[in-house]
């Protein structure tokens, strides 16, 4: 019986693997005319079972990242030779490009000793040189509002489809009437460079808080830094998925699993852009809101929406600062004021290393996507200013990012909060 058990184990770990990609690579494709735009554009649609889209077809000489299985490479390259469409491999191997990633996991956190923290003295914090999993964003959360419980409370909001945490960080020196910011990031679980900002934002406005007191004695702070932990978690999984984006709810009656968070969200929800497909990786749910970690968010918004000016939701790849709409070409009606903000952030972020981002509405810079949460909150919870960020890099290592980059994207993305920040205490 024991033998028996030990030879269970032992199976069961050996099947545990990571989903492998050896072969797949990423093309970058360039349509040149409107009928290889629409090629591109019905493969996203019909086939994104086989191609994964890493950005989306969008207009006319705009290139694509895309990622094909080596089974469909030849077959692939015939096609975008048909429709003339100019194509060249961006990412040669994709299996090697995650080895090469595993180191810039951070170790597993093992705690000897009872935490202790004295107020004033996190016992542990991350240190951005590589990427945090849940429970090592979880334990520095609690460290910090442990340390600064002045300045910092963790409230566990929810919890979502696998009994995992939903975090709500609040940074605030107290007070009524104050006005807020709401950031999340996280959403899509392999935009790893999402929570490792977001996380860096609550150290630098809690840890860093006598630099600059005024932005924290001014506005109250509303941070989500991982909306999709159980996606987030499967990417780091020994038996997971790195390029995992959806959620990690079973659909039924189909072997595909998980919804994109992206396209729930219950404002003009499935008004295009979106896949009915529960084997797609754009899947929309079924119903608006199908999601518990959507319903959460919306819920922990509106509970704060009287008093938030902003809403900014972090995303990788591809430095974008996109404002609404993403159901719709038109424009918002205040569409002057959330472009002149974001031009003045971006302008900020850029003078520091010179990075460049791309200012539009979602629909006109990238493409149709409805069920955004970006829409949702202006157009849902009426939060005036609301914004998807897209961060580093544009495609050279996508949402492979070196950790090495974590930091100085930081360093530059405050930039360009420093300034939403001086905008909302003037509002
Ligand atoms: N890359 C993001 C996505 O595809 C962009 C979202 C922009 N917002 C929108 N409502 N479409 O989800
Ligand atoms: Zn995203």
């Amino acid at each position: 019986m024991k033998l028996f058990l030990v030879l269970a184990l032992v199976a069961t770990s050996a099947l545990a693997s990571q989903r492998r990609y050896d072969g797949y690579q990423v093309f970058e494709v360039n349509p040149k005319n409107k009928v290889s735009l629409e090629v591109l554009t019905k493969l996203r649609n019909e086939r994104s079972d086989v191609y994964d889209f890493w950005t989306d077809p969008r207009n006319i000489n705009l290139p694509v990242d895309i990622m094909v299985p080596p089974a469909f490479a030849s077959t692939f390259i015939n096609l975008m030779r048909t429709f003339e469409v100019d194509y060249k491999v961006k990412i040669a191997d994709v299996e090697a490009m995650i080895e090469a990633g595993r180191k810039d996991i951070a170790k597993p956190i093992i705690r000897k000793e009872p935490r202790l923290s004295r107020a004033g003295t996190p016992r542990y914090s991350l240190n951005w040189e590589s990427y945090s999993d849940l429970p090592a964003i979880e334990e520095f959360l609690a460290e910090l509002s442990a340390a600064y419980p002045n300045l910092m409370t963790t409230t566990v909001v929810g919890q979502s489809y696998e009994g995992n945490n939903m975090n709500l960080v609040k940074i605030s020196t107290g007070g009524t009437g104050k006005k807020a910011i709401f950031v999340d990031g996280g959403i899509h679980a392999r935009e790893w460079i999402s929570p490792a900002y977001v996380t860096w934002l609550i150290h630098e406005l809690v840890e860093n808080y006598a630099a600059h007191p005024q932005y924290v004695d001014n506005i109250d702070w509303y941070i989500m830094p991982v909306i999709n932990p159980d996606g987030y978690r499967y990417t780091f999984a020994a038996n997971g998925d790195r390029l995992w984006r959806k959620t990690r709810k079973p659909n039924p009656g189909s072997p595909c699993i998980g919804t994109d968070m992206n396209r729930n969200f219950g404002f003009h929800w499935d008004e295009g852009g979106s896949s009915d497909l529960p084997c797609g990786d754009t899947y929309n749910g079924g119903v608006a809101f199908s999601e518990i970690e959507s319903q959460i968010v919306r819920d922990t918004i509106l509970s704060v929406a009287p008093q938030t000016m902003v809403y900014l939701t972090v995303h990788s790849y591809g430095q974008y600062w996109l404002t609404p709409w993403g159901y719709t070409s038109d424009y918002p009606a205040d569409y002057d004021q959330l472009y002149d903000l974001a031009v003045r952030a971006v302008d900020k972020l850029t003078a520091l290393y010179g990075t460049q981002y791309t200012i539009g509405t979602s629909t006109n810079v990238l493409y149709v996507a409805s069920g955004g949460s970006d829409d949702w909150a202006k157009g849902g919870a009426g939060i005036p200013y609301s914004y998807t960020v897209e961060l580093r890099d544009t495609g050279r290592y996508g949402f492979e990012l070196p950790a090495t980059e974590i930091l100085p994207n930081n360093a530059e993305m405050w930039e360009a909060f420093k300034v939403v920040a001086e905008d909302v205490m003037a509002m």
